[in-house]
């Protein structure tokens, strides 16, 4: 396992880093296995896995679960934890939240928030618990879907919360949304790694919703590209399993165990 202030170093040679979201263990796995070096478990297994309408409705206890299952399937892959909506209300809760997410098998927790989360980021990599921010589009406080930083406010703001951020003890941030010049700026101020979702090419890293990339969600989003059609083919599977089924060509008797003769004669009797 890879700790997160290793991603530091990738950062200075100029190796770029691959991060994914996972809510199972055979994705987990199979990741794991591509290489991929962090593993997120998401919030967004709110919208994506448990047909919840918003982030807002993914609990602690959601969470857990599916850190669990990823945390089995995961070998070389650094398994980081999304600190999902009201989790980190007090400093307080913060860390006993965090810790919870660390017992389940995280490795690193991600709050998102900025200027607001300073002081409850600092309390919990005080006490240990290594964090990721997460700033620009903030699904569980930011409304609807937009591109944040377009105008120089705003884009102040960012380049402030992300240097209060890293002075915090933040090893890691994560910039979705936001202008790929203001994402490159803020990457140059930073020694630590910068991880875009929507945010261009220049940040430090990369993180997708698996199911986008897989062509498993409804639609392909601009800052998503789809590497696969697997919604087609896993419908298109359903569709062939049925069709057999009640045509009565599968299970073939090759897809069954034989009764030896003699127990057959018997249990015919
Ligand atoms: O929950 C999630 O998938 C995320 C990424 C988009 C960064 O927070
Ligand atoms: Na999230």
């Amino acid at each position: 396992m890879k700790a997160l202030s290793v991603f530091r170093d990738y950062k200075k040679q100029g190796r770029k880093i691959t991060m994914l979201t996972a809510y199972d263990y055979p994705t987990a796995v199979l990741e794991d296995r591509a290489g991929i070096d962090i593993l997120l478990v998401g919030d967004s297994v709110g919208r994506n896995i448990l047909g919840y309408a918003s982030e807002l409705e993914v609990t602690m206890e959601d969470m857990l679960h599916h850190v669990r299952a990823v945390a089995r399937g995961a070998k070389q892959a650094h398994v980081m934890g999304d600190m999902p909506y009201r989790s980190c209300d007090t400093p307080a809760l913060a860390l006993e939240n965090a810790r919870r997410m660390m017992d389940a098998g995280a490795h690193s927790v991600k709050i998102e928030g900025e200027q607001d989360m300073v002081d409850r980021i600092k309390y919990v990599v005080d006490a240990g618990v290594p964090v990721c921010a997460h700033i620009g589009y903030t699904p569980q406080t930011s409304g609807k879907a937009a591109v944040q930083g377009k105008d120089i406010d705003r884009a102040k703001a960012l380049i402030d919360a992300a240097l209060q951020l890293e002075k915090a003890g933040a090893d890691m941030v994560v910039f979705e949304l936001i202008p790929e010049l203001l994402a490159k700026e803020i990457t140059n101020l930073l020694s630590i790694p910068t991880i875009g979702i929507g945010a261009g090419r220049f940040c430090d890293g990369q993180v997708q919703v698996y199911c986008d990339i897989l062509g498993l969600s409804a639609r392909v989003f601009r800052h998503a590209k789809a590497y696969d059609t697997l919604g087609q083919r896993y419908e298109d599977a359903f569709a062939a399993y049925a069709r057999e089924v009640t045509g009565g060509t599968f299970p073939t008797s090759e897809n069954a165990a034989a009764l030896p003769d003699d127990v057959a004669d018997q249990v015919r009797e």
